[in-house]
Protein backbone atom coordinates (compact mmCIF):
# COMPACT_ATOMS: atom_id res chain seq x y z
CA UNK A 1 0.00 0.00 0.00
CA UNK A 2 1.24 3.71 -0.92
CA UNK A 3 2.12 5.63 1.96
CA UNK A 4 -0.43 8.51 2.56
CA UNK A 5 0.55 12.34 2.83
CA UNK A 6 -1.45 14.93 4.24
CA UNK A 7 -0.90 18.21 2.52
CA UNK A 8 -2.47 21.22 4.09
CA UNK A 9 -2.92 24.10 1.38
CA UNK A 10 -2.23 21.84 -1.01
CA UNK A 11 -4.64 23.70 -3.51
CA UNK A 12 -2.47 26.79 -2.98
CA UNK A 13 0.26 27.56 -5.65
CA UNK A 14 3.28 25.51 -4.04
CA UNK A 15 1.02 22.84 -2.49
CA UNK A 16 -0.72 22.21 -5.60
CA UNK A 17 2.47 21.55 -7.57
CA UNK A 18 3.58 19.24 -4.67
CA UNK A 19 0.37 17.65 -5.03
CA UNK A 20 1.53 16.33 -8.66
CA UNK A 21 4.65 15.43 -7.49
CA UNK A 22 3.71 13.15 -4.89
CA UNK A 23 0.71 11.61 -6.67
CA UNK A 24 3.68 11.07 -9.53
CA UNK A 25 5.81 10.13 -7.18
CA UNK A 26 2.70 7.07 -5.95
CA UNK A 27 2.09 8.48 -2.85
CA UNK A 28 -1.61 9.21 -1.78
CA UNK A 29 -2.73 11.99 -1.20
CA UNK A 30 -4.95 13.82 0.95
CA UNK A 31 -5.36 17.67 0.97
CA UNK A 32 -6.90 19.86 3.94
CA UNK A 33 -7.21 23.63 2.73
CA UNK A 34 -10.00 26.31 3.59
CA UNK A 35 -10.02 27.41 -0.22
CA UNK A 36 -9.05 31.16 1.29
CA UNK A 37 -6.88 32.12 -1.41
CA UNK A 38 -7.33 29.25 -3.88
CA UNK A 39 -9.98 27.29 -5.72
CA UNK A 40 -11.98 23.77 -5.51
CA UNK A 41 -11.14 23.68 -9.54
CA UNK A 42 -7.46 22.67 -8.77
CA UNK A 43 -8.54 19.86 -7.86
CA UNK A 44 -10.10 18.99 -11.14
CA UNK A 45 -6.72 20.12 -13.17
CA UNK A 46 -4.61 18.23 -10.42
CA UNK A 47 -6.74 15.18 -11.33
CA UNK A 48 -5.57 16.21 -15.42
CA UNK A 49 -2.41 15.77 -14.67
CA UNK A 50 -1.89 12.98 -12.71
CA UNK A 51 -5.04 10.80 -13.26
CA UNK A 52 -5.88 10.82 -9.83
CA UNK A 53 -8.16 12.98 -7.62
CA UNK A 54 -6.67 14.11 -4.50
CA UNK A 55 -8.74 13.43 -1.54
CA UNK A 56 -9.71 16.43 -0.32
CA UNK A 57 -11.39 17.97 2.98
CA UNK A 58 -12.53 21.65 3.50
CA UNK A 59 -11.76 23.26 6.93
CA UNK A 60 -9.84 25.64 8.74
CA UNK A 61 -6.39 24.49 10.87
CA UNK A 62 -7.19 26.71 13.59
CA UNK A 63 -10.15 24.75 14.52
CA UNK A 64 -8.84 21.97 17.06
CA UNK A 65 -11.72 20.29 16.61
CA UNK A 66 -12.46 19.70 13.39
CA UNK A 67 -8.66 19.10 13.04
CA UNK A 68 -8.69 15.97 15.78
CA UNK A 69 -12.28 14.71 13.80
CA UNK A 70 -10.12 14.64 10.45
CA UNK A 71 -6.93 12.60 12.27
CA UNK A 72 -9.37 10.17 13.46
CA UNK A 73 -10.77 9.61 10.24
CA UNK A 74 -8.09 9.36 8.22
CA UNK A 75 -5.51 6.84 10.45
CA UNK A 76 -3.35 5.63 8.43
CA UNK A 77 -1.29 8.74 7.66
CA UNK A 78 2.22 8.43 7.00
CA UNK A 79 3.48 12.26 7.22
CA UNK A 80 2.47 16.10 6.83
CA UNK A 81 3.54 18.82 4.59
CA UNK A 82 1.77 21.50 5.81
CA UNK A 83 1.74 24.83 3.61
CA UNK A 84 -1.59 26.22 4.89
CA UNK A 85 -0.64 29.59 6.10
CA UNK A 86 -0.78 33.22 5.42
CA UNK A 87 1.66 34.84 3.35
CA UNK A 88 0.92 38.27 2.60
CA UNK A 89 3.59 40.46 3.98
CA UNK A 90 2.23 43.86 3.82
CA UNK A 91 -0.90 42.88 4.82
CA UNK A 92 0.67 40.75 7.98
CA UNK A 93 2.15 44.38 9.09
CA UNK A 94 -1.82 45.62 9.07
CA UNK A 95 -3.18 42.70 10.83
CA UNK A 96 -0.52 41.02 12.95
CA UNK A 97 -3.21 39.20 14.89
CA UNK A 98 -4.85 37.21 12.33
CA UNK A 99 -1.20 36.14 10.89
CA UNK A 100 -0.37 35.05 14.05
CA UNK A 101 -3.74 33.67 14.84
CA UNK A 102 -3.74 31.70 11.13
CA UNK A 103 0.03 30.79 11.28
CA UNK A 104 1.09 29.22 14.35
CA UNK A 105 -2.18 27.35 15.82
CA UNK A 106 -2.46 26.10 12.62
CA UNK A 107 1.00 24.42 13.01
CA UNK A 108 -0.08 23.96 17.29
CA UNK A 109 -3.02 22.15 16.08
CA UNK A 110 -1.58 19.55 13.75
CA UNK A 111 1.27 18.75 16.43
CA UNK A 112 -1.25 18.03 19.14
CA UNK A 113 -2.59 15.52 16.64
CA UNK A 114 0.83 14.60 15.58
CA UNK A 115 1.30 13.79 19.43
CA UNK A 116 -2.11 12.27 19.82
CA UNK A 117 -2.53 10.29 16.78
CA UNK A 118 0.94 9.07 16.55
CA UNK A 119 1.51 10.45 12.87
CA UNK A 120 5.51 11.35 13.37
CA UNK A 121 6.67 13.07 9.84
CA UNK A 122 6.70 16.65 9.30
CA UNK A 123 7.84 18.71 6.63
CA UNK A 124 7.06 22.74 6.40
CA UNK A 125 7.27 25.33 4.39
CA UNK A 126 9.75 27.89 6.00
CA UNK A 127 11.58 31.01 3.98
CA UNK A 128 14.45 32.68 3.20
CA UNK A 129 12.95 35.66 4.92
CA UNK A 130 14.26 34.57 8.86
CA UNK A 131 17.83 35.27 7.54
CA UNK A 132 16.66 39.04 7.06
CA UNK A 133 19.64 41.04 4.93
CA UNK A 134 22.36 38.71 5.73
CA UNK A 135 25.90 40.19 6.58
CA UNK A 136 27.02 36.85 3.76
CA UNK A 137 26.24 36.04 1.01
CA UNK A 138 25.17 33.46 -0.18
CA UNK A 139 23.38 32.17 2.83
CA UNK A 140 23.58 28.90 4.37
CA UNK A 141 21.88 27.02 6.87
CA UNK A 142 24.85 28.33 9.56
CA UNK A 143 23.93 31.86 8.45
CA UNK A 144 22.11 33.41 11.70
CA UNK A 145 18.56 34.16 11.48
CA UNK A 146 17.83 37.54 12.35
CA UNK A 147 15.34 39.20 13.77
CA UNK A 148 12.31 39.63 11.11
CA UNK A 149 11.09 42.26 9.39
CA UNK A 150 7.57 41.39 8.72
CA UNK A 151 4.95 39.60 11.03
CA UNK A 152 4.75 37.14 8.04
CA UNK A 153 8.35 36.60 9.02
CA UNK A 154 8.67 36.20 12.46
CA UNK A 155 5.51 33.58 11.91
CA UNK A 156 8.11 31.62 9.97
CA UNK A 157 10.57 31.43 12.72
CA UNK A 158 8.52 31.10 15.67
CA UNK A 159 7.11 28.33 13.22
CA UNK A 160 10.38 26.52 13.01
CA UNK A 161 11.28 26.96 16.85
CA UNK A 162 7.85 25.32 17.70
CA UNK A 163 8.17 22.53 15.49
CA UNK A 164 12.08 22.27 17.04
CA UNK A 165 10.80 22.01 20.30
CA UNK A 166 8.03 19.59 19.99
CA UNK A 167 10.05 17.81 18.33
CA UNK A 168 13.07 17.02 20.68
CA UNK A 169 10.08 16.65 23.22
CA UNK A 170 8.81 13.60 21.63
CA UNK A 171 11.40 10.94 20.87
CA UNK A 172 8.97 9.66 17.87
CA UNK A 173 8.96 12.71 15.94
CA UNK A 174 10.67 14.09 12.79
CA UNK A 175 10.41 17.27 10.94
CA UNK A 176 12.32 19.25 8.14
CA UNK A 177 12.35 22.93 7.23
CA UNK A 178 12.59 23.88 4.16
CA UNK A 179 13.20 27.59 3.71
CA UNK A 180 12.13 28.33 0.06
CA UNK A 181 13.95 31.44 -1.72
CA UNK A 182 11.77 33.07 -4.37
CA UNK A 183 9.47 30.24 -6.18
CA UNK A 184 7.96 31.08 -9.66
CA UNK A 185 6.88 29.68 -12.76
CA UNK A 186 4.30 27.19 -12.99
CA UNK A 187 3.43 23.67 -14.48
CA UNK A 188 4.89 22.91 -17.85
CA UNK A 189 0.80 21.58 -18.82
CA UNK A 190 -0.13 25.26 -17.60
CA UNK A 191 -2.82 23.71 -15.57
CA UNK A 192 -1.66 25.14 -12.36
CA UNK A 193 -0.14 28.08 -11.56
CA UNK A 194 0.24 30.95 -9.08
CA UNK A 195 -3.45 32.52 -8.92
CA UNK A 196 -3.32 36.11 -6.89
CA UNK A 197 -6.06 38.00 -4.95
CA UNK A 198 -6.60 41.58 -6.51
CA UNK A 199 -3.26 43.25 -7.80
CA UNK A 200 -0.20 40.91 -7.26
CA UNK A 201 2.09 42.49 -5.04
CA UNK A 202 4.69 40.07 -5.98
CA UNK A 203 7.57 40.47 -9.00
CA UNK A 204 6.48 37.71 -11.57
CA UNK A 205 2.78 37.85 -11.21
CA UNK A 206 2.79 41.81 -12.15
CA UNK A 207 5.27 41.75 -14.72
CA UNK A 208 3.32 38.54 -16.52
CA UNK A 209 -0.18 40.51 -15.57
CA UNK A 210 1.54 43.91 -17.37
CA UNK A 211 2.82 41.96 -19.98
CA UNK A 212 -0.55 40.59 -20.87
CA UNK A 213 -2.53 44.03 -20.57
CA UNK A 214 -3.70 43.87 -17.26
CA UNK A 215 -1.32 46.28 -15.88
CA UNK A 216 -0.14 49.29 -17.60
CA UNK A 217 3.55 49.00 -16.22
CA UNK A 218 5.89 47.14 -14.07
CA UNK A 219 7.31 49.11 -11.62
CA UNK A 220 11.11 48.26 -10.55
CA UNK A 221 11.59 49.01 -6.86
CA UNK A 222 14.67 50.70 -6.57
CA UNK A 223 17.83 51.18 -9.02
CA UNK A 224 19.79 52.43 -6.57
CA UNK A 225 21.10 49.05 -4.46
CA UNK A 226 24.78 48.44 -3.88
CA UNK A 227 24.50 45.53 -6.83
CA UNK A 228 25.82 45.75 -10.26
CA UNK A 229 22.92 47.23 -12.11
CA UNK A 230 21.25 48.79 -9.03
CA UNK A 231 17.90 46.69 -8.50
CA UNK A 232 17.35 44.07 -5.75
CA UNK A 233 18.45 40.49 -6.24
CA UNK A 234 16.91 37.21 -5.35
CA UNK A 235 16.81 33.68 -5.97
CA UNK A 236 13.93 32.77 -8.04
CA UNK A 237 13.18 29.18 -7.88
CA UNK A 238 10.63 26.94 -10.46
CA UNK A 239 8.13 26.15 -8.05
CA UNK A 240 8.29 22.41 -9.87
CA UNK A 241 11.82 22.27 -8.61
CA UNK A 242 10.83 23.32 -4.93
CA UNK A 243 7.36 21.10 -5.10
CA UNK A 244 10.17 18.51 -5.91
CA UNK A 245 12.28 19.08 -2.51
CA UNK A 246 9.55 18.00 -0.75
CA UNK A 247 9.24 14.73 -1.97
CA UNK A 248 12.82 13.55 -1.52
CA UNK A 249 12.28 15.59 2.10
CA UNK A 250 8.80 13.14 2.49
CA UNK A 251 11.20 10.03 1.33
CA UNK A 252 13.98 11.20 3.79
CA UNK A 253 12.37 11.01 6.46
CA UNK A 254 9.96 7.69 6.06
CA UNK A 255 13.47 6.36 5.31
CA UNK A 256 14.87 7.05 7.94
CA UNK A 257 17.51 8.87 6.34
CA UNK A 258 17.66 12.23 8.13
CA UNK A 259 20.67 12.73 10.69
CA UNK A 260 19.05 14.91 13.10
CA UNK A 261 14.99 14.49 14.52
CA UNK A 262 14.88 18.06 13.25
CA UNK A 263 16.38 19.23 9.79
CA UNK A 264 16.49 22.46 7.72
CA UNK A 265 17.40 23.07 4.40
CA UNK A 266 17.92 26.16 2.08
CA UNK A 267 16.16 25.57 -1.33
CA UNK A 268 16.66 27.75 -3.98
CA UNK A 269 19.35 27.71 -7.17
CA UNK A 270 22.04 29.00 -5.60
CA UNK A 271 21.88 31.99 -8.05
CA UNK A 272 21.42 35.47 -7.49
CA UNK A 273 19.50 37.53 -9.74
CA UNK A 274 18.34 41.18 -9.88
CA UNK A 275 15.24 42.14 -10.79
CA UNK A 276 16.40 43.89 -14.11
CA UNK A 277 17.72 41.11 -15.50
CA UNK A 278 14.18 38.69 -14.67
CA UNK A 279 12.85 41.72 -17.24
CA UNK A 280 15.99 40.60 -19.90
CA UNK A 281 15.52 36.65 -18.92
CA UNK A 282 12.01 37.16 -19.46
CA UNK A 283 12.19 38.89 -22.88
CA UNK A 284 14.27 36.97 -23.97
CA UNK A 285 12.28 33.97 -23.03
CA UNK A 286 8.91 34.80 -24.50
CA UNK A 287 10.13 37.73 -27.35
CA UNK A 288 7.46 39.65 -25.40
CA UNK A 289 8.42 43.08 -24.01
CA UNK A 290 8.04 44.05 -20.87
CA UNK A 291 6.72 47.60 -20.09
CA UNK A 292 8.55 49.23 -17.16
CA UNK A 293 9.90 51.97 -15.09
CA UNK A 294 11.79 52.56 -12.06
CA UNK A 295 10.57 53.90 -8.63
CA UNK A 296 11.86 54.02 -5.58
CA UNK A 297 12.60 51.23 -3.00
CA UNK A 298 9.45 49.73 -1.33
CA UNK A 299 9.92 49.61 2.14
CA UNK A 300 11.03 46.39 4.47
CA UNK A 301 12.75 44.84 0.60
CA UNK A 302 16.26 43.80 1.47
CA UNK A 303 19.14 44.65 -0.96
CA UNK A 304 20.09 40.97 -2.02
CA UNK A 305 19.97 37.23 -0.88
CA UNK A 306 20.38 34.16 -3.05
CA UNK A 307 21.37 30.73 -1.49
CA UNK A 308 24.23 28.17 -0.84
CA UNK A 309 21.88 25.09 -1.53
CA UNK A 310 25.23 22.50 -0.77
CA UNK A 311 22.92 21.19 2.62
CA UNK A 312 20.10 20.12 0.22
CA UNK A 313 22.76 19.09 -2.64
CA UNK A 314 24.60 16.63 -0.92
CA UNK A 315 22.06 15.77 1.93
CA UNK A 316 18.87 15.55 0.28
CA UNK A 317 19.91 14.75 -3.61
CA UNK A 318 18.55 17.36 -5.04
CA UNK A 319 18.79 20.17 -6.91
CA UNK A 320 17.00 23.02 -8.85
CA UNK A 321 17.15 21.65 -12.54
CA UNK A 322 14.99 24.54 -14.75
CA UNK A 323 16.79 27.58 -16.12
CA UNK A 324 15.67 30.87 -15.44
CA UNK A 325 14.32 31.43 -19.27
CA UNK A 326 12.17 28.11 -18.95
CA UNK A 327 11.42 29.05 -16.00
CA UNK A 328 9.75 32.61 -16.78
CA UNK A 329 8.61 30.89 -20.17
CA UNK A 330 6.49 29.03 -17.89
CA UNK A 331 5.07 31.85 -16.41
CA UNK A 332 4.05 33.72 -19.03
CA UNK A 333 2.38 30.48 -20.67
CA UNK A 334 0.31 29.94 -17.50
CA UNK A 335 -0.86 33.63 -17.22
CA UNK A 336 -1.69 32.90 -20.94
CA UNK A 337 -4.00 30.44 -20.18
CA UNK A 338 -5.59 31.63 -16.88
CA UNK A 339 -6.22 34.48 -19.87
CA UNK A 340 -7.86 32.21 -22.61
N1 LIG B 1 9.57 43.95 -7.20
C1 LIG B 1 9.49 45.00 -8.10
N2 LIG B 1 8.26 45.33 -8.57
C2 LIG B 1 7.11 44.70 -8.19
C3 LIG B 1 7.21 43.63 -7.27
C4 LIG B 1 8.47 43.30 -6.78
O1 LIG B 1 10.49 45.61 -8.47
O2 LIG B 1 6.03 45.08 -8.65
C5 LIG B 1 10.89 43.56 -6.69
C6 LIG B 1 11.02 43.62 -5.19
O3 LIG B 1 11.40 44.92 -4.79
C7 LIG B 1 12.08 42.55 -4.91
C8 LIG B 1 11.84 41.53 -6.01
O4 LIG B 1 11.10 42.20 -7.03
O5 LIG B 1 13.34 43.10 -5.10
C9 LIG B 1 11.04 40.33 -5.55
O6 LIG B 1 9.87 40.79 -4.91
P1 LIG B 1 8.67 39.78 -4.53
O7 LIG B 1 7.60 40.63 -3.91
O8 LIG B 1 8.31 38.96 -5.69
O9 LIG B 1 9.34 38.83 -3.47
P2 LIG B 1 10.08 39.19 -2.08
O10 LIG B 1 11.49 38.78 -2.26
O11 LIG B 1 9.82 40.55 -1.64
O12 LIG B 1 9.24 38.26 -1.10
C10 LIG B 1 9.35 36.89 -1.16
C11 LIG B 1 8.05 36.23 -0.71
C12 LIG B 1 7.80 36.48 0.73
C13 LIG B 1 9.00 36.13 1.56
C14 LIG B 1 10.21 36.83 1.02
C15 LIG B 1 11.43 36.36 1.74
O13 LIG B 1 6.96 36.72 -1.47
O14 LIG B 1 6.73 35.65 1.13
O15 LIG B 1 10.38 36.50 -0.35
O16 LIG B 1 12.52 37.15 1.47
F1 LIG B 1 8.84 36.54 2.84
Amino acid sequence: MSNQILVTGGTGFIGSHTVVELQNSGYDVVIVDNLSNSKIEVLDQIEEITGIKPKFEQFDLTDKNKLAGFFEKYSNLDAIIHFAASKAVGESVEKPLMYYHNNLNSLMNIMQCMNDFDVNNLVFSSSCTVYGQPEKLPVTEQTPRKEAESPYGNTKSICEDIIRDTVYANSKLKGIALRYFNPIGAHETAKIGELPLGIPNNLIPFLTQTVAGIREELSVFGDDYNTPDGSAIRDYIHVVDLAKAHVVAIERLLENKNQKAYEYFNVGTGNGVSVLEIIESFERATREKVPYKIVDRRAGDIEKIYADTSLANDELGWEAKSTLDETLHSAWKWQKHIMA
